[in-house]
């Protein structure tokens, strides 16, 4: 390759970086429970975190949108950078950088609100409609975009808790959507749901692929490999292998990866 094509490589390959971290390390008062971690997060990509239970998953993606900083105890060191920005400078406002990263839980939690109300929340209060009608079409757009339009469009005004438990989840992905996220973490976001439902967010979470960037903590290595195109295994605070989804599960290079992939640990 010449210089150009080179330096053109180099560029396109930082554009495609949503998230940097280096040297990433974090306490639990006296507990090491992440261990330098190092990784370049794509941009338009779903990027699985698998490995056994306590290794560190939740904790390394509560760092990507600073919900550690609500955690006493919690001191986090290195650095993150989304968009080539340092995520943890003064400057940045956690509220603001989490309606740019969002979040979606185990636990399907909605508002104790109306589905409508659920929805326009986050619009509301970093003021992205100037009036009612703008705030309907946002809600509407959400919803859609979380596959829930069609199921909910004649009762917005119920509450979101009186849906059934994948109805909440993606009422809890429209959300997130609705402030226009760069990033959505998903932590085992189908653990508490069925089958149907599972099936429902897995297809949902393909769709999303194509406007943003998202990381979806799962133990089920079965979704890793329908949902993913990257994948890292963590093992006992460190990120032991970093790839695409294929090679992790069809060629690991590290022994632990193997063995966990194969069913000997966790
Ligand atoms: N809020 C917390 N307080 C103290 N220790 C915690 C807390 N959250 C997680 N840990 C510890 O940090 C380690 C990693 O936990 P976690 O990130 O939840 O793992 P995973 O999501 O992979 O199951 C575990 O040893 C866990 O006990
Ligand atoms: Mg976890």
């Amino acid at each position: 390759m010449n210089d150009m094509r080179v330096a053109e490589a180099r560029m396109q390959q930082q554009t495609d970086t949503k998230i940097s971290a280096r040297g990433v390390q974090v306490h639990y008062g006296d507990k090491h429970a992440l261990k330098d971690v190092n990784v370049d997060i794509l941009d338009k990509t779903v990027t699985a975190f698998i490995g056994p239970s306590g290794c560190g998953k939740s904790t390394f993606l509560r760092c990507i949108n600073r919900m550690n900083d609500t955690i006493d105890i919690c001191r986090v060191a290195g650095r993150i950078a989304l968009d080539g920005e340092d995520i943890y400078d003064r400057r940045v406002d956690p509220v603001q950088l989490r309606a740019r990263v969002g979040m979606v839980f185990q636990k399907p939690n909605p508002f104790p609100k109306s589905i409508y109300d659920n929805v326009a929340y986050g619009p509301r209060i970093h003021g992205l409609a100037r009036n009612r009608a703008e705030l309907d079409e946002i809600v509407e757009k959400s919803l859609r975009g979380a596959a829930l339009w069609n199921e909910v469009k004649d009762r917005l005004n119920d509450p979101g808790t009186g849906l059934s438990g994948g109805q909440q989840q993606r009422l809890c992905i429209a959300r997130a959507v609705a402030t226009q996220p760069e990033v959505l973490l998903m932590d085992e976001p189908c653990s508490a749901l069925d089958p149907i439902a599972t099936g429902q967010i897995e297809e949902l979470i393909d769709q999303l692929r194509t406007e943003f960037s998202l990381v979806i903590v799962t133990h089920s290595m079965q979704q890793a490999a329908r949902v993913s195109q990257k994948t890292a295994f963590f093992h006992l605070g460190n990120l032991v292998e970093y790839g695409s989804t294929e090679d992790i599960f069809t060629n690991p290079r590290d022994p632990r990866t193997e063995s966990y992939i194969s069913g000997r640990i966790g």
